[in-house]
């Protein structure tokens, strides 16, 4: 496994596999990597010949100075695990490199970036396509990984690579959770042991919530995840919405769309958590 740095020694070490028409694989991370990233990356070294892994915490996305500057930074046990995963290429950029003059291009998906992450992280979905953009762009992968748990970013993703014309086949995979449930996130690391106790309660809620909703309302359901998640101590709902998966619009009804989830974020102490459920699919 190759490590680089820089935009020239990424395309060196990809120009012989382009030329012999390979095709390529690519898992955008911030790195603190752990098993949900590891799904990704094996299921790329499966499906292609060579896989990409970028490792960049990309300060454009983040509204919060704070969160950007905890954000865990581990790239040596990263590519150890890459290593392990069988990852052909780790690109571990410097913020200058990415970006030698501010990305002012601002990109909108209006309704999909407006709602949830939309409302509550203004500017975040931007970054994102910045970072994202310019990484497939460096990269020009057949195939591109992302998490279902960011279920807004790879709809947002979408929407972009639909729009940008990139033709990259934008493939999502199942959330890992630990053991117990609860969604593995590089901000778990981040969690005393009696948050990430509390922080268990998330995904309970959800997995009791898909009980519920088969005998009530979707308003009902939204109820009482709210009434259950703020009957936790040290849990602070940010929000909870029920959704059309395709579009992200709320539904009122579980009639209402073929493909429904609901997506929640909650603050554990000062850690924000995202998760999602889907209670209705295809
Ligand atoms: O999901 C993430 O880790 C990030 O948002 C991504 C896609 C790597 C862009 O920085």
């Amino acid at each position: 496994m190759k490590v680089v740095f820089t935009v020239k020694d990424l395309q060196d070490a990809l120009a012989e596999q382009r030329a012999l028409n390979k095709t390529i694989g690519f898992v955008p991370t911030m790195g603190a990597l752990h098993k949900g990233h590891a799904s990704l990356v094996k299921r790329s070294v499966d499906e292609n010949d060579v896989t990409v892994v970028s490792v960049f915490v990309n300060p454009t996305q983040f509204n919060d100075s704070t969160d950007l500057d905890k954000y865990p930074r581990t790239l040596e046990a990263d590519c150890e695990l890459l290593g392990d995963c069988g990852a052909s290429i780790v690109f571990a950029p410097s913020v200058g490199e990415v970006y030698p003059e501010p990305d002012t291009r601002e990109f909108s998906y209006a309704p999909i970036d407006t709602v949830m992450e939309g409302k509550f992280r203004p500017g975040h979905f931007n970054g994102v396509c910045q970072v994202v953009s310019k990484l497939f762009n460096m990269v020009q992968p057949t195939r591109a990984y992302f998490g279902e748990k960011d279920f807004q970013q790879l709809a947002v993703i979408r929407a972009m690579n639909a729009d940008q014309k990139f033709g990259i086949d934008i493939v999502g995979c199942p959330i890992v959770r630990e053991d117990d449930g609860l969604a593995m996130s590089s901000r778990n690391t981040r969690l005393s042991v009696e948050e990430r106790k509390n922080a268990l309660n998330i995904s309970r809620t959800l997995f009791k919530s898909r009980t519920f909703a088969a005998d009530n309302t979707v308003a009902e359901t939204i109820a009482k995840v709210a009434e259950w998640i703020n009957a936790t101590p040290g849990l602070e709902l940010e929000y909870f919405e029920i959704v059309d998966g395709d579009t992200l619009q709320p539904v009122e009804d579980w009639n209402e769309s073929p493909y429904i989830v609901g997506c929640i974020t909650v603050f554990c102490g000062p850690v924000r958590l995202i998760d999602n459920i889907v209670y209705k699919e295809l």
